[in-house]
């Protein structure tokens, strides 16, 4: 199973990977984490760049976290899901979606499109999104964010509202919790969510 977390920053998906990661292992499962953008050498360079101070063009922003993912996709995830093991992946392809295609406006189909060839076409069994406002996402982040957080009020606002479209553009695939509610209980309908995978 590949399954990805998203949502705005501090809307909890690191700790959610990391729960999901400890349940999988306990239930003896061979399990890979990883986060976005990152989880090679070539992704943490890109991760320095794109949120370093530099401004960076939209299209050439989009396509900086396009090059680390077919990386990640291409020495990490793939291998690790031939092996049969689990991936679980802090951020993916839906991120540059909210970011890029919608908060940014390049357009998701576009965005799309351009990860769906750089990836091979792998999209996640599974996305639970974890959505929180845009207000809850500023006071648990706090002024200090990187540079794209760092992009204020309308931009938050825009990316929380493109995780629910999202959401609904893709039922079959992202499930949406509220992540304003206690981790565990959000640790819970994950689990239950995943249910006889697991
Ligand atoms: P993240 O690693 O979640 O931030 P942190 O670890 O600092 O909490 O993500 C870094 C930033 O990159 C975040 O603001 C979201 C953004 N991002 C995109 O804009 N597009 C993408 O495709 C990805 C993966 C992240």
């Amino acid at each position: 199973m590949f399954v990805t977390f998203e949502g705005v920053d501090g809307s909890g998906k690191t700790t959610q990977v990391e729960l999901l990661a400890a349940e999988l292992r306990a239930a003896g499962r061979d399990v890979v984490v990883t986060r976005e953008p990152g989880g090679t050498p070539l992704g943490e360079a890109v991760r320095e760049l794109l949120l370093g101070g530099a401004t960076i063009s939209p299209w050439a922003e989009a396509a900086l976290f396009a090059a680390a993912r077919a990386e990640l996709v291409e020495t990490v995830i793939a291998p690790a899901l031939e092996r049969g093991a689990w991936v679980v992946c802090d951020r993916y392809l839906d991120s540059s979606l909210a970011y890029q295609g919608l908060a940014r406006g390049l357009g998701a189909e576009e965005v799309l499109e351009l990860n769906l060839r750089v990836t091979g076409g792998l999209l996640p069994d599974r996305t639970f999104v974890l959505l929180v406002d845009a207000g809850e996402s500023e006071r648990r982040v706090g002024p200090d964010g990187d540079r794209i957080e760092r992009e204020g009020g309308s931009f938050r606002e825009r990316v929380a509202a493109a995780y629910s479209a999202l959401a609904e553009r893709f039922p079959d695939r992202i499930v949406a919790l509220d992540g304003r509610r206690p981790v565990d209980d959000v640790a819970r309908a994950v689990r239950e969510n995943l249910g006889a995978h697991v």
